[in-house]
């Protein structure tokens, strides 16, 4: 018994929630089969498209589907294959894709004992392999869909937010490797009383205009006044990517989870489109090669 599917690729942050919001994109991520067998364990057969360790304690997958089967009474074991299209060190949740993809699988194979909340649980296992950091803001958009708010951490609080239907997202990868582990090192631990009320004041705002379909109040909020000024520099030409997409129509425009992506909400896919055009003119002068993705969300 087997299942093919599809692990999307996932906006963490979304500017102003550093740790809390994501979002899952409609058409960009990677595809996994996932075998049922009689063997006990985890076996990662295959990985197509990147150079990523097959060993299960050391893929993420494997971590994340370790520790649902031990949490599982299921007698036997599962295989793996993955066709990795996200590139680690994207900025997109590549090392999400592959943990939630994983066990989404496998709780289908099992006829569904794990309600979503438990699967991003087991899903965040693999993100600590990954970054050191459970961090769950890609792994629970990658889960529920769409875009979540993680309220709590502990305990572990989901909610799952409404999209709008005209929202669209086109993403920039600099073909440039940041680890999110090294991109963690250099945020600070203490932030101001100051930029704190700025922070909240916009996270409450965009989860506002998510559910009132308030594409301009989305705009307004979607603005990162404690982690970009900080990771903005480790991604040449961001402040020109912003500032042209913001000048082609996007509503707001800031780095995907811990970078180098970039990336920028618009309403309508036409403007998703100038957007995409203008990030494709203002990059192609930085000599760094990259790609481009537009995608729902
Ligand atoms: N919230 C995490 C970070 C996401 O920004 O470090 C990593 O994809």
């Amino acid at each position: 018994e087997e299942i093919k599917v599809f692990c999307p690729a996932t906006i963490a942050n979304v500017s102003c929630g550093f740790d809390v919001l994501g979002l899952a994109l409609d058409s960009v991520g990677d595809e996994m089969i996932v075998r049922k067998t009689s063997a006990k364990g985890i076996r990662i057969t295959k990985i197509l498209g990147q150079d990523l360790p097959l060993e299960t304690e050391k893929n993420v997958s494997g971590v994340a589907g370790l520790a649902l089967l031990h949490e599982s009474n299921f007698d036997g074991g599962f295989e793996i294959e993955i066709d990795k299209r996200i590139k680690p060190g994207s900025g997109i949740g590549s090392s999400a894709a592959s943990s939630a993809g994983a066990v989404w699988a496998m709780n289908e194979l099992l006829g569904r004992p794990f309600s979503h909340l438990q699967l991003v649980k087991f899903a965040m296992q693999g993100e600590k392999l990954a970054s050191d950091v459970a961090h769950a803001d890609n792994v629970a958009p990658a889960i529920y869909g769409g875009f979540t708010l993680v309220r709590s951490y502990d305990p572990l609080d989901i909610i799952p937010i409404p999209t709008p239907s005209e929202l669209v997202a086109t993403v920039i990868h600099p073909q440039i490797e940041i680890k999110t582990s090294d991109s963690r090192k250099i945020l600070k631990t203490t932030i101001s009383l100051e930029k704190g009320i700025k922070q909240w004041g916009n996270v409450g705002g965009l989860i506002a205009g998510l559910f009132q379909n308030d594409y301009d109040l989305i705009g307004r909020s979607l603005q990162d006044h404690i982690v970009e000024p900080i990771r903005s520099i480790l991604i040449p030409g961001f402040d020109e990517i912003k500032a042209n997409a913001l000048a082609s129509g996007a509503l707001g425009c800031g780095i995907s989870g811990s970078g180098p992506s970039i990336f920028a909400l618009s309403k309508g896919m036409e403007t998703a489109q100038s957007v995409a055009e203008s990030m494709k003119e203002t990059y192609s002068k930085f000599g760094i090669p990259f790609d481009i993705h537009i995608s729902k969300i």
